[in-house]
């Protein structure tokens, strides 16, 4: 079409749809190789400094591919990804390893979606026989800021943040093991404090008198105390609260182990009563029966928990600071195995879930019960966490009852 004065209209070139539906797909699933990668690197005892880098390298790498391949091949033009049957230009223009990881990606982006949502419409175990919630949002509770000034202190404030709601939940679970004399067994969990200064003591002062409000028969704390050794003064006026007809036991986690010794640690709880459950395994009695409790700091710290000599009638817990030795607990045959660790991924998207989880399984056991024959695992969502972001994901204390039946 000519315009006045000679210039000639050429329209844009169309974007190519089906290019550009590729360049989605192909970005998702390398997004889901990195994320995996990411998951199954933080499960490991990589230093603070490594750690950092990969979480902070991640985003420019899930980014990195779908820029090239529009700054080479574009979303029009005649180098497209695919330009339709009669020229599909990947076997042409691109390597074959590249061709091989362009498919594979977009196989992923496919089938992680379906799995991730089937995996939450599931629900979690028969054995969770129900669930009552009590939330509280602490900031509206205790008078003067929460927040002080700690590390990531922007992430605070975002928007529909839970970090200072509280979930109490009482979950009542069946194990086809438990004594009958044991029936009503309760056991108050709670994981991942993570002391580090940007939630004040005075919120963790209100959520640990809450928790204690209604009496249990064993406490248990499954690691990942403190971020920064100058917390160590609150560990006596926070968890010297705690009693328990059956003792209050305790494993530490990854965040205890890359402050260095953590002998200080385990003395400060030590002397307050508590037991360190990786110290050695023990044998409780408790209603004519036997309960062993063994506790696992793996893969940061110390042996696997030795079960030899237990007797084969005997109950068997196992305090784990990851799920991730839930393999080795179903080896060792224990009943009921604790955990925490991974916050329950800290940000959960309706339907989907939760995307990042410190885990070689991923987001598998990110939080909830899970029954894997013959061990009942619970996987506290914990109450902190380095980053002080929690979207649709509240930090979480729970009393367990257990049941007796199958
Ligand atoms: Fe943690």
């Amino acid at each position: 079409m000519n315009r006045p004065g000679g210039w000639r209209y050429k329209p844009a070139m169309a974007i190519h749809w089906t290019n550009l539906g590729l360049l989605l797909a192909v970005t998702v699933g390398h997004a889901v190789l990195v994320v995996a990668f990411l998951n199954r690197a933080m499960a490991r005892p990589i230093s603070h400094r490594l750690s950092h880098v990969l979480k902070q390298t991640h985003d420019f790498v899930i980014v990195l591919l779908p820029v090239l391949l529009v700054a080479f091949y574009g979303v029009t033009g005649s180098k497209l990804l695919w330009a339709g049957a009669n020229t599909p230009s990947i076997p042409v223009a691109l390597p074959v390893w590249l061709v091989g990881y362009l498919l594979v990606c977009l196989v992923l982006a496919v089938i992680a979606p379906v799995v991730k949502v089937l995996r939450t419409i599931a629900g979690p175990a028969k054995a969770l026989r129900s669930t009552t919630s009590l939330v509280v949002d602490i900031a509206r509770e205790v008078p003067g800021p929460l927040l002080g000034e700690g590390p990531y202190r922007r992430f605070a404030n975002v928007p529909g943040n839970q970090l200072l709601q509280v979930e109490f939940n009482e979950k009542t679970l069946v194990h086809p093991r438990l004594p009958r004399e044991w029936d009503g067994l309760s056991i108050l969990h709670f994981s991942d404090c993570h002391y580090i200064g940007t939630v004040q003591r005075a919120w963790y002062d209100r959520v640990y008198e809450i928790a204690c409000r209604r009496p249990c028969d064993l406490v248990a704390f499954t690691g990942d105390l403190l971020d920064d050794l100058k917390f160590q003064e609150w560990i006596e006026p926070t968890f010297g609260r705690f009693k328990a007809p059956l003792g209050c036991w305790f494993v530490l986690g990854n965040h205890d182990w890359i402050l260095g010794d953590t002998q200080p640690i385990r003395r400060a709880l030590t002397n307050l009563g508590w037991f360190d459950a990786t110290e050695t395994t023990r044998q409780v009695a408790f209603r004519g029966g036997s309960l062993v409790i063994a506790g696992s700091e793996r893969p940061w710290m110390g042996p696997d928990p030795d079960l030899a000599g237990t007797p084969e009638n005997a109950f068997r817990l196992l305090l784990s600071h990851t799920p991730d030795q839930i393999q080795r607990a179903r080896a060792d045959q224990i009943d009921l195995m604790l955990a925490g660790h991974n916050h329950g991924g800290q940000v959960r998207f309706p339907l989907f879930g939760p995307v990042y989880s410190p885990s070689v399984y991923g987001c598998r056991y990110a939080s909830g019960v899970f029954w894997e024959a013959p061990t009942l695992l619970h996987v506290s969502r914990g109450l902190g966490g380095r980053h002080p972001l929690r979207i649709n994901c509240r930090p979480e204390v729970t009393r367990i009852v257990l049941r007796s039946g199958g």
